[in-house]
């Protein structure tokens, strides 16, 4: 077994065999979650079936998710690290039977078909029990009848498996590991401790318990599950016995790209090495974040904050080894040629991929010359003054003040990391509390310049033309259940009198369109749904499902109005409180406005 392809299709292979159905990876942005901005784990979109909702693939699935994991982004660069993995996952739901995972677990991975892993090159660890789940015997012995000999009771800290936040379905886990030839590094020698004897390969967790809130006690689930995963990257490297996660695959193709071009070898030095390889990542995790079905574009908040750093930190390390970021386009075409063959929406958003990455290495380039420029003056600046300072016997600190910190952030799109490792090369420290404390006041001011925003085509700010700005909300949605969410408003114009609106649709709508429409909109005056506002990051809101169609007018916080369970949009307002107010809908007419934009007038009365 030499590539990650192989794997996932031993993988595949292996679960089919076993009854297990595929079912397609997710989006790498979570929905309905605000506890995460990415996916970071095989289970993460399954959590609601992992918590009892049937699945519509039945109860044994398995799949390949892309994942993406920034708690280590610093560490990126390294051996082991990054930010960006596929993650082979298995699921028994509403079932827990470990004696039949671990024999499942024990043939792919010692099978001659599948890994062929000998296994005196195999160990294992079990959980050694807390307060909630005992000692777990029961996974303990099945591996003992397996033939494994090391297998160690481990606890809670190695052996309980739960999301980052702590909130949701967990339990105990059993991991299987690679035994190196490492001789053990002390009589205790275990796969707990990082001497680098035993490598983890595989995680099988008994989901057996969950976590409703923060804080609150896990509580067992009346249907438990088993949750495996295995890092694709990861067990690849081990297996082939290689030093790093980047030594094979397609990483190591985009390595050896970046070396036909670039002025600095790979490993001409630890920081040339780290340079290609955060590169090499981060390029990878922004294919895969512009690339998604719902993905983003840079911004200064939320995926679109990282997305951002991913792209500027690139930026930052191919100017370490002299490699020209126009190549950045052809890494992205890499990347969509391995990955759009697992990921549909990745191969179809290929050009935006580039486009994107084009756009944001241009904006950060030319801000970062400057931005450059400005740092070094920085840097003079506390140089003269702790020169002055000396003269008088006092002493400055090697500190870069919160203000100027923002100032290169703001003026010159320096993300404060990157002012932080250029700090951190001239042996300087930055006041980060005190960029914080400046980047939420300007965040404040500019969630109020947005919240003040009118959509256009409201002529005045009276009640009545609130109200018909609330019906144009409702009759969007109508349209949108009727003839599919592609229809968009192309132009909105209301008066104290009449709506104006204006949007694509193929065809003249019937008389029965119109009566249909009309019912909609009228339905939901008689239900009298209550109209309400929420300010939030343009991210946060598209994340919610929220419609908005002008999306280069808004600014980082914007305003969505939901109107009961019948409109969620992006909008500045204002609007009626109630959609009682608006007592009774009726369109007067509905024409052509141009080729492919129809156009309704409407009244309330
Ligand atoms: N969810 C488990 C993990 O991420 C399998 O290790």
């Amino acid at each position: 077994m030499k590539t990650d392809r192989e794997l996932k299709d031993l993988w595949i292979k292996f679960f089919e065999k076993h009854n297990f159905k595929r079912i397609p990876g997710y989006s790498i942005i979570p929905e309905n979650d605000p506890t995460v901005l990415f996916t970071t784990a095989g289970m993460h979109p399954l959590v609601p079936y992992l918590l009892g909702e049937t699945h519509p693939a039945g109860n044994r699935i398995f799949d390949v998710q892309r994942c993406i994991r920034t708690n280590d982004i610093d560490e990126v660069g390294d051996n082991s690290h990054l930010t960006c993995f596929e993650m082979l996952g298995n699921w028994t739901l509403g079932a827990c039977d470990k004696k039949q995972m671990i024999n499942y677990s024990y043939e792919f991975l010692t099978s001659k078909e599948y890994l062929g892993i000998p296994k005196e090159r195999i160990a294992t660890s079990v959980f050694a029990g807390n307060e909630i789940a005992p000692r777990d015997e029961e996974a303990y012995k099945a591996w003992k009848e397996c033939g494994i000999e090391e297998v160690y009771f481990l606890p809670t800290e190695n052996n309980w498996w739960a999301l980052g936040g702590g909130v949701g379905p967990c339990g105990p886990d059993s991991e299987m590991f690679y035994i190196t030839d490492k001789p053990k590094c002390c009589e205790k020698c275990s796969p707990s401790c990082d001497c680098g004897r035993y490598l983890e390969i595989w995680n099988d967790v008994f989901m057996q318990y969950n976590v409703e809130n923060a804080g609150e006690k896990a509580v067992a689930l009346a249907k438990p599950n088993i949750d495996t995963g295995m890092g694709l990257e990861r067990t690849v490297s081990v297996l082939n016995g290689q030093k790093s996660v980047y030594d094979s695959g397609c990483l190591r193709r985009v390595i050896e790209f970046i070396a036909t071009k670039a002025n600095v070898k790979y490993d001409e030095n630890e920081k040339a090495t780290r340079s290609y390889r955060i590169i090499t990542d981060h390029l990878r995790s922004a294919t895969f974040v512009l690339g998604d079905e719902r993905g983003v574009v840079p911004s200064n908040v939320g995926q679109g904050y990282i997305l951002r750093r991913f792209i500027r930190r690139s930026v930052n390390c191919a100017r370490n080894i002299g490699f020209d970021t126009k190549y950045f386009a052809d890494i992205a075409d890499m990347y969509v040629d391995e990955y759009g063959k697992d990921y549909a929406d990745i191969n179809s958003n290929r050009e935006k991929v580039k486009d994107e990455l084009i756009k944001e290495v241009g904006k950060f380039s030319k801000a970062i010359d400057e931005g450059y420029k400005e740092f070094e003056k920085v840097i003079r600046g506390i140089e003269k003054h702790k020169e002055f300072a000396s003269q008088k016997g006092e002493k400055v600190e090697n500190i870069i003040s919160g203000k100027a910190s923002f100032r290169l952030y703001d003026t010159f799109g320096f993300p404060i990391e990157l002012t932080c490792e250029l700090a951190k090369e001239k042996g300087y420290q930055v006041d980060t509390k005190g960029f914080e404390d400046m980047f939420k006041e300007h965040q404040e001011k500019s969630r109020q310049a947005s919240a003040g925003m009118f959509k256009g085509g409201l002529a005045d700010g009276s009640k009545q033309s609130a109200r018909l700005h609330t019906a144009t909300h409702i009759m969007l949605a109508g349209l949108q259940k009727m003839f599919g969410k592609q229809v968009e408003q192309k132009g909105s114009n209301i008066t104290p009198e009449r709506l104006r609106f204006d949007f694509n649709l193929d065809h003249k709508m019937t008389s029965e369109e119109l009566k249909e429409l009309e019912t909609f909109v009228n339905d939901a005056i008689a239900r009298e749904l209550s109209v309400t506002c929420e300010v939030m990051s343009l991210d946060k809101a598209r994340e919610s499902g929220a419609h908005g169609t002008f999306s280069s007018k808004y600014g980082d916080e914007v305003k969505v109005y939901t109107v009961g369970d019948v409109s969620k949009e992006i909008c500045g307002g204002p609007h009626a409180e109630n959609t009682k107010e608006l007592h009774h809908f009726k369109i007067l007419k509905e024409e052509s406005s141009s080729s492919g934009i129809r156009r309704i007038k409407a009244i309330i009365d």
